[in-house]
């Protein structure tokens, strides 16, 4: 068997000690480790224990003269299975997404044409920053996966999401991707995915729409492509890039999102994520509705359900999944919603936590006929790529 190798880049965090671990760890497995330390994440760990663990040199500098001539960054960057970056600071998310390179850790990230696995670990408030959210966004449409960051007692006092994921999960993870075509599973399957809001049109100007972020749905196409799955994600308006490798088809209204899902078909999988709007006004007129004296009446009319059609087709998928987002006794409702669709399996989240609409953490539990499975509360991205393994495992 081949040997597989990491080049493991180790960011200026309070968290690097973890990279000690997690460089144990992938050795342990029979993984080649190279180090990248950065001039910061030399603050925190020495090059000296990580170059011990690892076995082989440590690389820090761009301009040295040996270490160029002994392996340039562009070689660095490539001889390589995979680059995990743990941990990622903001710093090199920043300059990962904006594709700056002015050190080794940068100008490797840029220069390389491998899959990257990144490991965030900062402050709760960096984290939670806009321009953040934004190069994470980038970034995983540029392809990189992510594992973590975790919630929960932070180096500087604060409580909150930001901690380095746990070296084991990062191990997995990068074990995963390692697995090349044995971790793509899914490869010669088909999957829809419908993802974001509905917008029902009341006039020219006004719609009716709703709060969905389509995160959720956009992390799980990105999850089932990366198990080698051709995806095509349904998606209603939202602000979020197309996740790499995953056809987008954009729609504004729950009677497009039926007719691109069902022109999408056959598929192994269809998984309705998105909150489609259950009414839609009667008549959207040419017209500008003006104010007059009296308040204007909405007449509604149902609209498709494209989870319980889907589940009703000719040629049904062999695996239909739904949402359930409730804000009480979302188990009950959720058995209920699985026996009237139709469907295989419910995953039910409960958007009554703060944060869960439109935020990055999902708490869900999974039913099926056979049950009711309850996952710890984690990232988006993580409960996408669970569910994706589960959804392999059930198709092959
Ligand atoms: O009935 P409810 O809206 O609570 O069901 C939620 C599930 O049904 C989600 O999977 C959602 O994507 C799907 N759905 C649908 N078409 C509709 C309404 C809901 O596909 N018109």
């Amino acid at each position: 068997m081949d040997i597989k190798r990491v080049l493991l880049i180790v960011g200026g965090g309070i968290a690097a000690y973890k990279a000690l671990e997690l460089t144990r760890l992938l050795r342990k497995a029979g993984v080649a480790v190279r180090p990248v330390l950065t001039r910061a994440g030399a603050q925190f760990v020495t090059p000296l224990s990580l170059s011990a663990l690892a076995e082989d040199k440590v690389y820090s500098d761009l301009f040295s003269l040996t270490d160029e001539a002994e392996m340039g960054h562009i070689e660095l960057s490539r001889q390589t299975d995979l680059i995990v970056v743990a941990p990622a600071t903001a710093d090199l998310m920043a300059k990962a997404a904006n594709g700056l390179a002015d050190d080794l850790a940068s100008t490797t990230l840029l220069a390389t044409d491998k899959p990257v696995l990144m490991a965030p670990a900062m402050n709760v408030r960096m984290w939670e920053h806009p321009a953040t959210r934004r190069n994470r966004a980038t970034l995983q449409a540029d392809g990189v996966q992510f594992v973590g960051p975790d919630e929960g007692a932070m180096a500087c006092g604060e409580f909150g999401e930001g901690r380095l994921a746990e070296p084991q999960a990062i191990f997995e993870a990068a074990m995963a991707m390692l697995a090349g075509p044995a971790g793509q599973p899914l490869k010669g399957h088909r999957a829809i995915v419908t993802a974001g809001p509905t917008a029902e049109p009341i006039d020219p100007v006004r719609l009716l729409t709703n709060r969905s972020s389509g995160r959720q749905g956009y992390a799980i196409a990105a999850a089932l492509a990366d198990l080698g799955c051709e995806v095509t994600l349904v998606s209603g308006p939202t602000a979020l890039p197309a996740p790499r490798g995953v056809r987008r088809v954009e729609v504004e209204t729950a009677r497009e999102m039926l007719a691109a899902c069902e022109a999408a078909l056959p598929a192994d999988i269809a998984v309705c994520v998105a909150a489609v709007a259950d009414w839609r006004p009667e008549t959207c007129g040419v017209a500008k509705v003006k104010k007059g004296d009296a308040a204007p009446t909405l007449t509604l009319v149902e609209n498709p359900d494209i989870l319980a059609t889907l589940s009703k087709s000719k040629t049904r998928p062999k695996l239909v999944v739904g949402f359930a987002a409730e804000t009480h006794d979302v188990e009950a409702y959720a058995q209920g919603k699985l026996a009237r669709k139709g469907c295989d399996w419910i995953v039910a989240n409960d958007v009554s936590i703060d944060g869960v609409m439109g935020g990055d953490r999902n708490t869900v539990a999974v039913i099926t006929q056979g049950g009711i499975e309850r996952w710890a509360p984690a990232d988006k991205a993580e409960v996408a790529r669970k569910l994706a393994l589960r959804m392999a495992e059930a198709v092959s």
